[in-house]
């Protein structure tokens, strides 16, 4: 099963995709993730990636591609995947359709996980993410455990340097602008689902779930 997660900056997108890839036993692939695991590890690709990231302006589209196209081509993705933060751009959404179509194969479901702007800028400000494996929590709707301190690995939770509110207004600009024609694009290819993602973590999964099938 090949699924995207569609959704604005602070949608549940991260969080939904997590919960897919357990239980449908497949890769969750996130291009924010890669790009800050490149940050932490100093490459020149994170370099490049951070420049963009801080400022709440998307990473150039030929930066992000080839690296997403190499991933799904490699062997833990053959049974399918679940992308998180990609395509963020019609011409990343065309170039992916036709980097699979070279393949015979195409994307099953893109799921847009819908929120409000109003409620955005709330979940942003009070997510916690670790700096160590760089899972994510909220103080109000996700803790851990212990204040501060990640539940996987005992790593130390920090507020990401995008998800500063002055950031993530920015952010939702270039969402609209930028990201939200993708409903349109996968609404005609016959693939595009929405979910309220306004509700709890669980309901929303289980709205997924009735889409997917159990
Ligand atoms: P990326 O990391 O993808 O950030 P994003 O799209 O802005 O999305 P977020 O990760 O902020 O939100 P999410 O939808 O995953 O929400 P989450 O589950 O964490 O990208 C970062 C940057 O990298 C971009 O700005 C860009 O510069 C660059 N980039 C990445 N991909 C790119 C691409 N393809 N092209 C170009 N540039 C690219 O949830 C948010 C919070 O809410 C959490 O605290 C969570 O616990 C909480 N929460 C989740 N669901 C609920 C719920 N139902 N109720 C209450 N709280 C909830
Ligand atoms: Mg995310």
């Amino acid at each position: 099963m090949k699924i995207i997660m569609l959704g604005a900056p602070g949608a549940g997108k991260g969080t939904q995709a997590k919960k897919i890839a357990a239980k449908y036993d497949i890769p969750h692939i996130s291009t924010g993730d890669i790009f800050r695991a490149n940050i932490k590890n100093g490459t020149e690709l994170g370099r490049k990636a951070k420049t963009y990231m801080d400022q709440g302006l998307l990473v150039p589209d030929e930066l992000v591609v080839d690296l997403v196209v190499d991933r799904v081509n490699q062997e833990d993705c053959a049974d399918g995947y679940v992308l998180d933060g990609f395509p963020r751009t019609i011409p990343q959404a065309e170039a992916l359709t036709k980097a699979l179509a070279e393949l015979g194969q195409k994307m099953d479901y893109a799921i847009d996980v819908n929120v409000p702007d109003e409620n955005i800028v709330n979940r942003m400000s009070g997510r916690r993410a670790c700096v160590g494996c760089g899972a994510t929590y909220h103080m109000v709707y996700a803790p851990t455990k212990k204040e501060g301190i990640c539940d996987t690995c005992g790593g130390e939770l920090i507020l990401r340097d995008d998800d500063k509110p002055e950031t993530v207004q920015k952010r939702l600009n270039v969402y609209h602008d930028q990201t939200q024609p993708l409903i349109d694009y996968y609404t005609k290819e016959g693939i595009l689902r929405t979910v309220d993602g306004t509700v709890d973590i669980d309901d929303v999964f289980q709205a997924i779930v009735e889409i997917l099938g159990a």
